[in-house]
């Protein structure tokens, strides 16, 4: 029996099931020269957050195959409380198109500042053969959320397109 053949139709699941926060309060050892928060500090939090929400969303293991031009709006300080919330805007049969959004506190004042904003890819994979394995529908239940699908949904025919091009070209 084919992995598909014998997977029963999986019930969806809305975006509020898999939101995810993170957060971590920045230490010293995170700093860069100029004394901000080194920028693979922030992309490491941006896709544990990222991947926590596709495996609640896939209740399965799941990779990392994309991540989105990453923008650094603004500097993280040393001592920043650093929260990143992440959630889910679209899946394909076995990807998850996440979007992280990085906020940035100082806790003395509460002053919160919007750092960063990403959309990463996931994959869900079978615990078995570990090749890439279905995952629920996403039930849209806000406008916001439908029009995140429909953006999404784009960017990975966009994705899927550039990809095409490179597997020609190698
Ligand atoms: C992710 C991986 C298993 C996909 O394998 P594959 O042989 O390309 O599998 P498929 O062609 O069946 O693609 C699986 C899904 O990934 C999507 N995908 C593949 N490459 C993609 C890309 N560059 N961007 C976005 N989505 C992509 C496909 O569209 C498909 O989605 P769908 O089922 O929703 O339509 C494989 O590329 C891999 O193992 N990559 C390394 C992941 C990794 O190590 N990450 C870093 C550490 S976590």
């Amino acid at each position: 029996m084919s992995e598909e053949q014998g997977s029963p139709p999986q019930a969806g699941k809305s975006p509020r099931e898999s939101y995810t926060v993170l957060a971590e309060s920045m230490m010293p050892d995170q700093l860069n020269h100029h004394g901000n928060v080194f920028g693979g500090v922030i992309l490491a939090l941006v896709d544990k957050c990222g991947g926590v929400v596709a495996r609640r969303h896939a209740r399965l293991p799941v990779v990392t195959v994309s991540i989105d031009r990453v923008e650094f709006k603004e500097p993280v300080y040393a001592n920043d409380f650093v929260e990143a919330h992440g959630r889910i805007a679209y899946v394909g049969r076995t990807s998850m198109d996440v979007l992280v959004e990085v906020t940035a506190e100082q806790v003395e004042t509460g002053v919160r500042r919007q750092t960063n904003r990403c959309f990463l890819t996931y994959v869900a994979l079978d615990t078995l053969n570990g090749r890439p394995a279905p995952v629920p529908p996403l039930l849209l239940e806000t406008d916001e959320e439908r029009l995140e699908w429909d953006a999404a949904e784009e960017r990975q025919a966009y994705r899927l397109s550039q990809r095409k091009r490179r597997q020609k070209h190698t």
